[in-house]
């Protein structure tokens, strides 16, 4: 899904930049571009930050607890479900 309009920017592309290093939005802003024109996928940006750094912090929740929040990491979004 496209997050950044502008710089055709996706959370997938957020999310690998997030597991790469880039954990705060101006680390995205530099490594992707991220919310560097208009700023309006900021918000979004910062949501799939926040989602990414949840993930990490609770990767021992179960796989049904992390997707009833409604957040797919990449590997489950691929088809990799358990
Ligand atoms: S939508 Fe990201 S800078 Fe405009």
């Amino acid at each position: 899904m496209y997050v950044c309009i502008c710089n055709a920017i996706t959370d997938r592309q957020i999310i690998q930049a997030h597991k790469e290093g880039a954990c705060s939005m101006r680390a995205l802003r530099k490594k992707l571009g991220v919310a560097d024109c208009c700023g309006r996928c900021a918000p979004a940006a910062r949501d799939v930050l926040a989602r990414c750094k949840a993930d990490q912090i609770g990767s021992t929740a179960t796989p049904s607890v992390r997707a009833s929040s409604g957040w797919l990491s990449p590997s489950s979004a691929a088809g990799d479900v358990a």
